[in-house]
């Protein structure tokens, strides 16, 4: 695989990976006197699993929320879709076609999983309420096309036995599952994970990665992916950026990025749970 190239190549497995989505260019990001992100570059292709490793605090988050628009870097470019993107707020970048979920579970905890999956589709809802005051029909249309989107989200997450459970009584591991299915329901183009699998058993580990790995290959949705589990990180990954302490220290496919001694001082040593 030549990485270099921005040529479309078919993977081992057989998915296809295209140019470039997403460049992000010379990102620094300051919080007052802590840089969070130290002058980091690098690109994101079309159909690809890239995965963001590094120590606690390397800064994965804040990259992700940089990606997201959660944040504006300090200093460099996000290009997405061949563009500079202009500052722009989260919901303008969700519009784009970017949905994410969170570190920390960020659901509506007394609202059912299907409610919780609805909200996930807001990006996609035309009908504002004035609207739907004046063109009531055209609302309920709209409304069912969305209630069968969510549906279709159930079945394909395997969740059809807790779609009118609050989700604050679910086990975590499921409520991770409906936070991904919350994501899934804008249809995105980029998908960004921050740790899907913390704190999950074995079993809930490979449920998770078994569906990263279908929504990539059945819809084609390319995915940033903040994980810890090494092993996860070599099975889902293409390719892996490796932070520590705000900068960049590697950056390749996951076999490239475990061998690179720098890498396994600072981060594949030591333990991190
Ligand atoms: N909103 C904020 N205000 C101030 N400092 C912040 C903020 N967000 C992050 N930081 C700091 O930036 C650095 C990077 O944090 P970040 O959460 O991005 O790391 P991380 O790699 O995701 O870590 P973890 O593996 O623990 O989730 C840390 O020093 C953190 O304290
Ligand atoms: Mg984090």
């Amino acid at each position: 695989m030549n990485i270099a190239s921005v040529e479309p190549y078919v993977t081992e497995d057989g998915r296809t990976i295209g140019g470039v989505l997403m460049e992000l260019k010379h990102i620094t990001l300051r919080f007052g006197g802590v840089v969070a992100i130290k002058d980091i570059s690098f690109d994101i292709r079309e159909g690809e699993i890239r995965a963001i490793i590094g120590p606690n605090g390397a800064g994965k988050s804040s990259m992700l929320n940089v990606i997201s628009g959660f944040y504006t870097p300090s200093e460099g470019e996000v290009w997405f879709e061949g563009r500079k993107r202009p500052q722009m707020r989260p919901y303008q970048v969700a519009q784009q076609g970017i949905a994410r979920t969170f570190q920390n579970i960020a659901l509506f905890s007394g609202m059912s999983t299907l409610d919780n999956i609805m909200t996930g589709r807001i990006t996609r809802m035309k009908s504002g309420l004035f609207s739907q005051a004046m063109w009531w029909g055209k609302a309920q249309r709209e409304e069912s096309e969305h209630r069968a989107a969510v549906e279709k989200i159930i079945d394909f997450l395997e969740i059809q036995h807790i779609r009118k459970t609050p989700v604050g009584r679910l086990p975590y591991g499921l409520q991770k599952r409906v936070e991904l299915g919350r994501a899934l329901a804008a249809e995105p183009r980029l998908l960004l994970l921050d740790e899907p699998m913390a704190g999950m058993n074995v079993e809930e580990k490979e449920d998770m990665s078994r569906f990263i790995l279908d929504v990539n290959d059945e819809f084609g949705t390319t995915i940033v992916l903040i994980e810890h589990d090494m092993g996860v990180v070599m099975d889902l990954s293409d390719r892996v950026v490796v932070m520590d302490y705000g900068k960049k220290i590697g950056d390749g496919p996951p076999d490239e990025v475990r061998a690179n001694p720098e890498v396994i001082a600072a981060y594949l040593g030591v333990s991190h749970d």
